[in-house]
């Protein structure tokens, strides 16, 4: 089957994404069709240049490509300031240029700090993104955030640099865990609520050997969304945030060990379900969907009992959205369609994280 291909463009970019099965092995052909270039460093973690990097190394040769392949350990550890320093020396030793391009093959760990390096590698070079996760393929690989964490936060050092081109190759999830793959639907179920009611009850009866055209779908929902607010100006692209705010400070207080990210966000979800019902008028039976649906996926819908409630509150005090007073928080009114909206007080978020 021949892949899909989804057009990208927003003001002042465009890429393709292809999305298909088995793309690994024409990987080279399509890179030379959108990057007539010679040189190119493939950057993955040791997980994924075991199982991938080799097939990736042949494709881009044989398709008279220069590849240098740098591997970094796997995890969000991997994700710092140093780690892009020391990617950018071996890079230069290996006599990458600015006619040079960088690819990313990994998660999203390796998807933020490859293109954060093409994007500071001689003030910029194109990047190539292989999303070798789901939550990679529908939601890091998209939009041009790249970057790495600060000491004291996550994501606080980075870029915008949107990808020359993404190529989403399904077969590669047959490898993940389980649990790594799980965690990809609480984006997806997310991007159903504040974007796509179809989708929504689609998803019930996803058929994962058929993956491609949900993919297709939700890369077009974050992609058409950030094309209205490239830098969270408008607050467009704040909806994707929906679910986040208390899911993000679920992850921190759980160390960011306790909790994948998609899991602390599916419990995120169910709090801004709540608040949505209470500020929104979200109907309750379709809060019950929602909830539902994200336990289809074995992810998380209520806190253990020994969880540190008292470090979410903690955490959601650090976030930055509530020092100015004013909380704009993104509630939905009906499962596809969603708004910011300044009505929300601390004790509507207190109130639903303690229905967890
Ligand atoms: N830039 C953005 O817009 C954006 C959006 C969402 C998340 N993110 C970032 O994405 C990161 C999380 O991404 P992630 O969940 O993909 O994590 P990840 O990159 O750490 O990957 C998770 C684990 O799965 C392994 N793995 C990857 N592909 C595999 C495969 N095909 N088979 C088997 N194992 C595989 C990895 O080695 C890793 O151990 C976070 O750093 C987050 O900040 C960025
Ligand atoms: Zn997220």
């Amino acid at each position: 089957m021949e892949p899909i291909l989804v057009d990208i463009s927003g003001p002042g970019y465009r890429y393709p994404a292809l999305v298909g099965a088995n793309v690994l092995d024409q990987l080279g052909e399509y890179t030379r069709k959108y990057l007539p270039r010679e040189r190119c460093g493939i950057i993955s973690d040791r997980n994924v240049a075991r199982s991938f990097a080799d097939r990736v190394k042949k494709s881009l040769m044989s398709a008279g490509f220069h590849p240098t392949l740098i591997v970094i350990p796997a995890g969000e550890k991997s994700k710092t300031l140093e780690r892009a320093g020391a990617i950018c020396d071996r890079m230069i030793a290996a006599g990458l240029d600015r006619q040079s391009f960088v690819v990313g093959l990994g998660g999203g760990v390796i998807g933020d700090i490859s293109g954060f390096v093409a994007a500071i590698y001689h003030r910029g070079i194109p990047h190539v993104q292989i999303p070798t996760t789901l939550l990679a393929m529908v939601d890091s690989s998209i939009g041009g955030k790249t970057g790495v964490n600060a000491r004291d936060g996550k994501n606080l050092i980075g870029a915008v640099h949107h990808p020359a081109l993404v190529i989403d190759d399904v077969d590669v999830l047959k490898t993940m865990p389980r649990r790594e793959f799980n965690q990809g639907f609480a984006e997806i179920i997310k991007h159903a609520i504040i974007a796509d009611a179809e989708m929504f009850t689609t998803l019930k009866d996803v058929d994962p050997e058929n993956l491609a055209p949900l993919i297709r779908r939700n890369i077009e929902i974050k992609s058409e969304i950030v094309a209205k607010d490239e830098r969270d100006r408008t607050g467009e692209r704040a909806l994707l945030n929906f679910g986040h705010t208390v899911g993000h400070a679920i992850e921190r207080a759980g160390d960011y060990k306790r909790f994948l990210h998609g899991e602390a966000i599916s419990l995120g979800l169910i709090a801004a379900c709540d608040v949505s019902m209470k500020r929104a008028g979200l109907p309750r039976d379709q809060r019950d969907a929602i909830v539902d649906l994200l336990r289809r996926f074995d992810l998380p819908t209520q806190l253990p009992k020994d969880f540190p409630r008292e470090k979410i509150f903690k955490a959601l005090r650090f976030d930055k959205k509530f020092e100015s007073g004013k909380i704009r928080f993104v509630v939905a009114p009906r499962i596809g369609t969603a708004h910011v909206t300044t009505d929300v007080t601390m004790d509507d978020i207190q109130k639903a994280v303690d229905a967890l």
